[in-house]
């Protein structure tokens, strides 16, 4: 397992684990966290499952693939750091990674 910290754009925190395989988007759906709808289940096609992962973890990520950076060409509040959350998968490498939620989600 492997302790993720979602934060809602208000600041609240929702720490869970998460199975290595599952994806982020997974990992904050089954624990109910709010903020991530993921109203594809995880198709890469809605864009509901938006984060932003802090610089010092973008290198433990998978890169985006050209489907991921499409969809968020769409998503209202897109950053440089933007991620879609149903597109990374959880590795041990993670542990204690912290990310954020666009005030669009909620
Ligand atoms: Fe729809 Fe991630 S769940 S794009």
């Amino acid at each position: 397992m492997t302790k993720v910290t979602f934060v809602e754009h208000n600041g609240t925190e929702h720490t869970v684990d998460a199975a290595d395989g599952q994806t982020l988007m997974e990992a904050a759906t089954k624990n109910m966290v709010p903020g991530i709808d993921a109203d594809c289940g995880g198709a890469c096609a809605c864009a509901t499952c938006m984060i932003y992962v802090p610089e010092e973890w973008e290198g433990k990520l998978d890169a985006k693939e050209p489907m991921e950076e499409t969809m968020l060409d769409f998503c209202e509040g897109v950053a440089d750091n933007s991620r879609l959350s149903c597109q990374i998968k959880v590795t041990s490498a993670l542990e204690g990674i912290r990310v954020t939620m666009p005030e669009s989600q909620h």
